[in-house]
């Protein structure tokens, strides 16, 4: 009687369990549902804004994949302001979207939103930039660029240019003087590509033929980077030797001011940048910058395609970074055609 009255327990208690993991099996998580049928996904990306070139070929790259991905975008632009981004992922939480994607503009400050997302199981990925966060499990994929292997592409390009060129400080010093044009104060590309150019400089055989004059950011836009140029040139004009914009889009603005100033761009000063857009290979072209090191914006099948394995639960890489090429002025007319952006 004592055993049968034991048997009978377990029984009761087997019978418990399986009805209540059948009546919650309507309600299964965020994840398992999303992987386990091939449902529209609808994914939320939070743009940092339009301030280059470079960010317009971006968010079509974006847009575009996720139509050709059949992936519902929710757009976000965020103005250039942290606090807008932030704003648009809360948003996306609420409304529940199935996968979040956004450019951190600046590298901190991310925590809490996205412990927020992981709370919510909304797997987050990130674009372009990078972010330092306390917990790198708060996001699982990123996909972008390598800021500070650009940043030391920069230097070796000027190193060996200058030799090549027999080039002598204009100053009649001993030392090149190189102006820098910085990115977005805080965001991890203005951030890398300065450490890149300092680090390759600082490890050269030829470091003391270089000096950093003047480095100030030109908020990676056209006209400030032609603002920032111009008060480079009110101190320092027949000094300068060679100048290193963090992106296209300041160098453009910067020659505009360097002519103004009474001085040949592309062969005065020396002119290299980062993202090799369009713009910039005219310039080379018209002999007015001497190189771009390339930033490839066109992440957009990457990113739909990474969601998608995501979603499906599929093992994906924690860091990818988009293939990078170098574009002196010499091959500026051949390979303009070909560019897509
Ligand atoms: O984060 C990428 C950088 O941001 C690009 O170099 C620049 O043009 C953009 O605005």
């Amino acid at each position: 009687m004592k055993n049968f009255k034991k048997i009978l327990s377990v029984v009761l208690a087997t019978m418990m369990m399986v009805l209540v993991v059948g009546c919650s099996s309507g309600e299964k998580p965020k994840e398992e549902k999303a992987a386990s049928s091939d449902k529209k996904i609808t994914m939320g990306f939070s743009q940092i804004g339009a301030e280059s070139e470079w960010r317009t070929a971006n968010t079509e790259s974006v847009k575009s994949a996720a139509q050709k991905a059949g992936v519902t975008l929710q757009f976000s632009d965020a103005q250039q302001k942290q606090e807008n981004q932030i704003k648009a992922i809360r948003s996306f939480i609420a409304q529940g979207v199935d996968i979040i994607a956004f450019v951190p503009i600046v590298e901190t400050g991310w925590d809490t939103v996205l412990k927020e997302a992981k709370d919510a199981k909304i797997p987050v990925m990130i674009v372009d930039r990078d972010v330092k966060l306390s917990d790198e499990s708060l996001f699982v994929a990123k996909i972008g660029t390598d800021s500070v292997a650009e940043g030391k592409k920069v230097f070796a390009w000027i190193d060996e240019y200058m030799a090549k060129q027999n080039k002598t400080p204009r100053d009649g010093g001993s030392k090149f003087n190189i102006a820098v044009l910085e990115g977005t104060v805080g965001s991890s590309v203005a951030v890398g590509r300065q450490n890149g150019f300092k680090d390759a400089m600082t490890a050269s055989k030829n470091v003391d033929k270089y000096n950093i004059l003047l480095s100030q950011t030109g908020e990676f836009t056209r006209q400030k980077g032609q603002e920032v140029m111009e008060s480079f040139l009110k101190s320092d004009r027949d000094k300068i030797d060679v100048l290193f914009a963090h992106n296209d889009d300041m160098a453009l603005g910067a020659i505009q001011a360097i002519e103004a100033a009474g001085l040949k761009p592309g062969k005065d000063i020396t002119i290299i940048s980062i993202d090799a857009v369009k713009g910039i290979f005219q310039a080379m072209i018209d002999g007015k910058a001497n190189c771009t090191v390339e930033c490839n914006p066109l992440q957009g099948d990457l990113i739909m395609e990474t969601a998608k394995k995501i979603l499906k639960n599929e093992k994906v890489e924690k860091h990818v970074y988009v293939e990078e090429g170098i574009f002196p002025a010499d091959v500026a007319a051949k390979v303009l055609p070909e560019r897509k952006y």
